[in-house]
């Protein structure tokens, strides 16, 4: 399973690509404007951060279908990392459709059903992102199932480029257990919701404890030689 950090701060990719973990970045305008950066600038600095191989994903802001394709295939020039991401809108599937058979590699972004994940699949996104803390947000509880179905799908059908499932929107680690749960291929999470992965109260005390357990035996030999 793929492991993605949800941020446009560089500390936060550097730090994460310092674990060895981080498969990917995924960026969106709402992150980008937090940092007061050129998006282009900030998308091409995580690029070099992150490394050859790693998918990193920039997003189209134009809503119509002319701007948008020609936005997106500019975006795809940008670096041989690049993602566009394009939102689950006919403009959307219409520049998919268009460009991903001449190798442009898309993330489909706000996907909340399994009709619309379907739409992107055989548009030719690489990415269908599905994004479940919004939904789960409003209550429904229904968010996993439409990953769940999505998944199913995927596994089960030819499509364009062979599509991943990827979980995003994720407020919590238990979003990110359920995602694993289901087989989804891919999650990408905010970095402090990452960090948090690494927490559990019984290794901080069994670290405590062999650390105490190794004084305490290297005191008594002490005293005994
Ligand atoms: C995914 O690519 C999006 O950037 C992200 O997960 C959106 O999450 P939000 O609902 O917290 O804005």
């Amino acid at each position: 399973m793929k492991l993605f950090v949800d941020t446009a701060s560089l500390d936060e990719v550097k730090r994460a690509s310092e674990w060895g973990l981080v498969d990917g970045v995924t960026t969106n305008p709402s992150l980008i404007a937090r940092e007061n950066v050129p998006y282009r600038k900030r998308v091409l600095e995580i690029c070099d951060v992150v490394g050859p191989g790693k998918a990193v994903s920039a997003e189209c802001i134009e809503p119509e279908f002319d701007k948008m394709l020609a936005e997106a295939r500019d975006i795809a020039k940008w670096h041989p990392n690049i993602h566009v991401k394009v939102p689950l809108t006919p403009a959307g599937v219409e520049v998919m459709a268009r460009l991903s058979p001449q190798g442009v590699r898309f993330n489909c972004t706000l996907i909340f059903s399994l009709p619309q994940a379907l739409l992107a699949a055989k548009a030719g996104a690489k990415f269908l992102s599905i994004f479940v803390g919004r939904v789960d947000d409003m209550g429904s509880g229904e968010a996993f199932k439409t990953v769940e179905d999505a998944v199913d799908m995927v596994n089960t059908y030819e499509f364009p480029n062979q599509p991943e499932v990827l979980v995003a929107s994720v407020r919590s680690p238990l979003q990110i257990v359920e995602a694993v749960r289901v087989g989804a291929q891919i999650t990408t999470a905010p970095f402090k919701i990452l960090e948090e992965l690494f927490h559990h109260p019984l290794t901080d005390a069994g670290i405590e404890r062999f650390a105490k357990d190794y004084q305490e035996a290297l005191a008594h030999a002490a005293r005994n030689a």
